[in-house]
């Protein structure tokens, strides 16, 4: 794994040094062998049963070649991360082509946020901060002017937020979980 100077990344609020040893890196296809468990782990404690990734969906994620991933990680331990891909290699969200048309026709290069998550235990010490932060400069470097995400209400919300979204429809009961989320669209450039 390629690890990120902090000091690279772009309005990252965090308190993460109080954490010793935490470090984002970024994350390569070639990682899913020897962290596939660790990520598998995560996303089975991070999100409702009927939306969590399958091993085969996650790994087919997570190794496409333009997909930007990021982990926290302490010591060999993954705490969290954080992922995503152009907007038209997502299929896996309501009105997906409809979307993509849409900013394809006004010339918008789209990155779709698909996850966000931290350990419960390890939440609200700015890890899920420095890891948005981390895939947002990485998607402005490489050149999107947008990103997408459907953020669930209260932290994913707040940390979107925070960088500038804005909400464009709200799901009561998304995928059946019972959670509401927001669909929010945020301006990088
Ligand atoms: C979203 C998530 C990654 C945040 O991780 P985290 O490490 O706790 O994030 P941070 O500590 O950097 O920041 C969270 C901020 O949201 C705030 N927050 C927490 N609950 C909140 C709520 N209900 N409403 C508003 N703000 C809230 C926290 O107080 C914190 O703010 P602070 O920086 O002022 O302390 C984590 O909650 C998580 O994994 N959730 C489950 C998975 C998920 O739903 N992911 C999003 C959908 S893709």
């Amino acid at each position: 794994m390629q690890e990120t100077n902090m000091n690279d990344i772009d309005n990252v609020r965090t308190d993460i040094d109080r954490y010793k040893n935490i470090k984002i890196s970024r994350l390569n296809p070639e990682d899913w062998l020897s962290l596939k468990a660790q990520l598998i782990s995560l996303e089975k404690r991070c999100f409702h049963p009927d939306i969590q990734e399958t091993e085969r969906s996650k790994r087919k994620l997570l190794t496409l070649e333009d997909t930007i991933a990021f982990v926290a990680e302490k010591n060999g331990k993954v705490l969290g991360e954080s992922y995503g891909l152009p907007i038209q290699k997502y299929k896996g969200i309501p009105d997906s082509d409809r979307i993509t048309k849409d900013y394809a026709s006004r010339g918008i290069k789209a990155f779709y946020h698909v996850s966000l998550a931290v350990l419960p235990e390890y939440r609200e010490h700015g890890i899920g901060s420095a890891l948005i932060g981390a895939l947002f400069a990485e998607a402005k470097r490489q050149g999107y002017d947008v990103i997408l995400a459907h953020a669930k209400e209260g932290a994913s919300l707040e940390l979107h937020n925070r960088r500038g979204a804005k909400v464009i429809k709200s799901f009561d009961n998304w995928f059946g979980t019972g959670n509401k989320y927001w669909l929010c669209e945020v301006y990088i450039h």
